[in-house]
């Protein structure tokens, strides 16, 4: 006899139930010992509340080894679907480490692959959870076939729509790549790891040893490798900072951006920094003194925070409009360029200017980091980075120097000559090929040859303070017209504000290519 309505209504609502226990009770009391959520705790954390719609919570694996054929969880340990953040809509997929560990099986992969062509093709931002052992040993090439075509939509996305990877557990092997493919890495603090080969290999193949954490925990990624860009306390911190991201960024490209509320007033001066950049040019000030009193509400979500200190960018809005800021910072290493900080600064640049995000950036850099380490390390293609992504970036850019611009540094920091739309300094500014001392023992070794103590000494400054009247300030710059303006710090947020509404309905045509060929 067929069932009843009431029986179909029962089977459902006994399926759903089934569904949502994942790998057993005992397997989620053993995720929160950890100090872990479950993978539907986490969705229901991080979306907006009563907002998700789930995708495929029924679907199986088809495997028959080892037994699986008895093996089953419904989802197949990943939860997938859409939802809101911040009323904005999101696609998201998030493994059940209660199944297998959440390992990665042929079924698994086609319901991250569905939601995110879903993702693509409705040009939502696409956000996964990652907590998994990787490929699910018992499907054999079926789970590597998997990652294939996660990877594959990963580099399809990448420019059309914001990925976010959160990293909540494991994440090893060649897993790695489907969350370093992706615009930004989340990681939690002593429950999360990432490394290509872990610690027994390396034990046996370097001889090394190092723990899991000390070799791919949050702090080793927001800290020395620069793989993640925000390292979490916990699971919640995690969940308050996508949602804090998402407010910067467009759902896709080519979207027109919203304006964030804000009730800072955009006329107002910056009193609290007409004194942050000291008359002694070696003095170090920190910068974010200028940013906090720039941005609405001393607002100001840094990316990659612990890694590369020596430049700063993140989010931030002026009279509402959303930008990104790419900031030398004088007070660590005097804000010199160096490899680690100009592939932090064209990556962020690139991620502006492919989802239209106008970049302001604050100048304060000596010239690139000399040494053997740097240059065999390769500074001159990964400083050729970001020369390669301001001057391909079309999105409105302004700079503003507020002390040295020094040689290459001045150029390749948004500089006029690679196109940056306004170009503005601080009377404080200092903009030549290089430094006081460094130009007078170059330019002036004959008139200092054979002169000794005071008498070279008196010397040396005289030509110095000469070198200094010549060059050191941005008048030469502005007779030139490669400044703009020069304004006063006091005056920064409403020129800034200004700057961008005239630069709203920027068009730049490039000439027509397939893509540019990068310096990787
Ligand atoms: C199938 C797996 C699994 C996997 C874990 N499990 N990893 N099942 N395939 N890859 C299962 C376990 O059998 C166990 O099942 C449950 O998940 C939890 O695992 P535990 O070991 O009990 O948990 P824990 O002690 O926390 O250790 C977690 C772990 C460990 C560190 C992830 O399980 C582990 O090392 N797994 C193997 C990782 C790995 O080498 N994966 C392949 C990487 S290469 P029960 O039934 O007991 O709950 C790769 C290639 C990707 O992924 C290629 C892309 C191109």
């Amino acid at each position: 006899m067929s069932q009843t309505l009431e029986g179909k209504r029962q089977l459902l609502l006994k399926l759903r139930k089934a569904s949502e226990v994942g790998g057993g009770e005992a397997r989620i009391n053993k995720q929160h010992e950890q100090g872990k959520y479950t993978a539907r705790e986490r969705i229901e954390r991080l979306v907006d509340p009563g907002s998700f719609l789930e995708f495929d919570r029924f679907v199986v694996h088809k495997s028959n080894n080892v037994g699986m054929d008895q093996n089953k969880f419904l989802g197949d340990g990943v939860v997938t679907g859409i939802a809101t953040i911040n009323n904005q809509k999101v696609a998201l997929y998030s493994q059940d480490f209660t199944c297998w560990g959440g390992a990665l099986g042929a079924a698994h992969a086609k319901k991250i692959c569905k939601i995110m062509d879903f993702a693509l093709e409705n040009r939502i931002p696409m956000i996964g959870m990652n907590d998994s052992g990787g490929a699910r040993i018992q499907e054999g090439v079926e789970g590597l076939a998997g990652y294939g075509e996660i990877f594959y939509r990963n580099v399809k996305c990448s420019g059309v729509i914001p990925q976010i990877s959160l990293i909540m557990g494991p994440c090893a092997g060649g897993a790695v790549y489907s969350p370093a493919l992706t615009d930004f890495i989340f990681m939690v603090d002593k429950t999360s790891y990432m490394f290509v080969t872990g610690p027994e290999v390396i034990k046996t193949v370097t001889h090394e040893e190092v723990t899991k954490e000390q070799l791919g925990g949050a702090q080793a990624h927001a800290e020395k490798s620069g793989v993640a860009q925000f390292k979490c306390i916990n699971e919640d911190e995690c969940f308050e900072r996508v949602r804090e991201l998402l407010s910067y960024i467009p759902p896709a490209n080519f979207t027109k951006a919203t304006a964030k509320y804000t009730s800072d007033i955009v006329y107002r001066d910056n009193v609290k920094i007409k004194e942050t950049v000291p008359a002694n040019p070696k003095k170090p000030y920190d910068m974010k003194e200028i940013i906090f009193d720039v941005v609405d509400d001393a607002q100001f979500l840094e990316v990659h925070k612990d890694y590369a200190k020596n430049i700063i960018v993140g989010f931030a809005s002026v009279g509402g409009i959303k930008i990104g800021i790419v900031a030398n910072q004088p007070a660590i290493l005097a804000g010199v360029l160096d490899i680690a900080s100009s592939e932090k600064a064209a990556r962020f640049v690139r991620f502006c200017d492919a989802f239209d995000i106008p970049i302001l950036t604050l100048v304060d850099v000596p010239g690139f980091l000399p040494g053997t380490e740097q240059e065999f390390g390769g500074i001159i293609k990964h400083g050729s980075k970001l020369l390669y992504a301001y001057s391909e970036a079309t999105v409105p850019l302004i700079s503003i120097i507020t002390r040295k611009s020094y040689g290459g540094a001045y150029l390749v920091m948004a500089s006029k000559h690679i196109k940056t739309d306004v170009n503005l300094a601080y009377p404080t500014a200092e903009i030549a090929v290089m430094g006081a001392e460094g130009a007078v023992n170059i330019i002036h070794r004959g008139d200092l040859e054979g002169l000794t103590g005071k008498a070279f000494d008196d010397k040396k400054a005289a030509l110095m303070a000469e070198y200094e009247d010549n060059f050191a300030n941005p008048y030469r710059a502005a007779e030139l017209g490669f400044m703009d303006a020069i304004i006063l710090p006091e005056e920064t947020r409403k020129r800034v504000y200004e700057y961008l509404m005239a630069l709203k309905n920027k068009k730049q045509e490039k000439p027509k290519r397939k893509h540019g060929n990068i310096q990787l």
